[in-house]
């Protein structure tokens, strides 16, 4: 029985959403294994439009199991108020739909306000985060000090975690010239929120391994990309956790085996939210029209997204790094009407060819693109649902991009519905 992984294979906001919704049909648990809410994943059924941050995306679909694994960092309050906001639209969220590892980290208030002192003291400097706390709560985790899911279900142990956290942060924010945190209001804090938290705990990684042994599928679902990864992304212009296909392992408590398939979420050109380096960036009108036909907008903050054309070196790169076997290319509709098209081959560095992005950020900035150039089309692929019905060269586009990557398009998505797809090769089959 497959089980796959969808990981996005850029800088976020591929189109993972749409793909996790149309696979989950096929699955029968859905795992988020890494990232917080700094995700937004957009879904798009018969019309209606959901917007998901940390709830796996597979929650809006009755009958499934959506698990939020131990990589995950939770923010208790955000949990809360997103399963409300569901609950309100009728989508039932109870034990059988929803459960969360006992030994994830959680996301605090005063990680919140910490990832935003940071960003608003570092000027031009910034990452540009969604300032949600993820990289404070990362830091707590790795640094042993984290409060975790099964803390809130033992208040009795709370204080001294507390007092020790407290150590770290007080220090820190006496530094920083902020107010100190009162460790009493925290504690009142944490035992209010646990009951929207503790119904769902649950031991996961020995859930998993039953469903496992039970032959159900498992899909497990990546957020933000593999160039914002802590370890192979554009350091420090990156997320605090691991987002490429490994992670879906570690991060739900499998072994590597556990995924059969790991399908890269690829759009067909190239963006980016936040600071850091983006060689194909378009900063001319160029880029305008794409972002504009592309409605690239942050789901999550509202937040304009960098455009630019393909970078081919990149995705070949995240191929490697995610061990990519297929991607879907998305929002090739976007791309309808542009006289000529660009891809990045690679890149030159002091005047000397590079094939692949060095891993130093001053090299990353010198990085100048080598591009080739293709004819566009003038028809429209929106909504297509067969090869078909793709201009001439809109396939020869999608035949160099497989080529350069040095892997094969598994699936191509026309639109934001989940109906608008063409399926080449099915990721769960044995
Ligand atoms: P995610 O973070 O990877 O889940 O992606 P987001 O949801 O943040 O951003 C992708 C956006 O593109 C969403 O608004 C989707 O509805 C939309 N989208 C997905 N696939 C397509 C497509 O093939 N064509 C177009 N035009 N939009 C798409
Ligand atoms: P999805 O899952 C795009 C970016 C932020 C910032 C950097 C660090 O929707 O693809 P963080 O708050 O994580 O510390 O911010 O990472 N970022 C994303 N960009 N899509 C995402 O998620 C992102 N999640 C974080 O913009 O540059
Ligand atoms: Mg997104």
């Amino acid at each position: 029985m497959a089980n796959v992984a969808v990981v996005g294979s850029q800088w976020g906001d591929e189109g993972k959403g749409k793909f996790v919704d149309w696979l989950s049909e096929r699955a029968d648990v859905i795992v988020r294994f890494q990232g917080g809410h700094n995700a937004g994943h957009t879904l798009v059924i018969d019309g209606v439009v959901y917007k998901l941050a940390l709830l796996p995306s597979g929650i809006v679909r009755p009958g499934k199991l959506s698990v939020i694994g131990n990589g995950v960092v939770i923010d208790p309050w955000h949990l809360r108020d997103e399963i409300a906001g569901l609950t309100a639209r009728d989508v039932r969220i109870t034990r059988d739909e929803l459960r969360i590892a006992e030994n994830a980290t959680l996301i605090l208030p005063l990680h919140r306000e910490l990832d935003q002192l940071r960003e608003n003291a570092a000027g031009a400097g910034k990452i540009g985060t969604t300032g949600r706390g993820i990289g404070p709560a990362y830091e707590d985790k790795v640094g042993r000090r984290a409060i975790r899911v099964m803390d809130l279900a033992a208040p009795e142990t709370l204080p001294d975690k507390i007092n020790r956290l407290l150590v770290h942060h007080n220090a820190l924010r006496k530094g920083l010239g902020e107010p100190l945190i009162d460790g009493g209001k925290l504690l009142a804090e944490l035992k209010e929120i646990a009951p929207s938290v503790l119904p769902y705990m649950d031991t996961v990684w020995l859930l998993l391994d039953a469903k496992r042994r039970a032959g159900k599928r498992i899909l497990f679902e990546g957020a933000q990309g593999a160039l914002l990864d802590i370890d192979h992304g554009t350091y420090p212009f990156v997320t605090s956790s691991n987002t490429v296909a490994g992670q879906a392992a570690t991060g739900s408590g499998l072994g590597p085996g556990a995924v059969h398939y790991v399908l890269g979420i690829t759009k067909a050109y190239t963006t980016r939210v936040g600071s850091g380096p983006f060689p194909s960036e378009l900063s001319d009108e160029t880029g305008e029209r794409m972002g504009a036909r592309g409605k690239e907008f942050g789901t999550n903050t509202g937040r304009k997204r960098r455009c630019g054309w393909f970078d081919a070196a990149l995705v070949r790169q995240t191929v490697k790094t995610s061990g990519i076997n297929g991607i879907v290319l998305t929002k090739i509709d976007v791309l309808d009407g542009f006289e000529q098209l660009k891809i990045c081959t690679g890149y030159t560095l002091d005047g000397k060819p590079i094939g692949h992005l060095p891993a130093g950020q001053f090299e990353q900035a010198r990085a100048v693109p080598v591009y080739e150039t293709m004819p566009g089309w003038s028809g429209t692929t929106r909504g297509a649902r067969s090869w078909a019905q793709l201009p001439a060269a809109c396939i020869k586009y999608i035949k160099r991009i497989e080529e350069l990557i040095e892997a094969p398009v598994a699936m191509l998505s026309t639109s934001p519905e989940r109906a608008d797809t063409i399926l080449v090769t099915d990721p769960f089959a044995d």
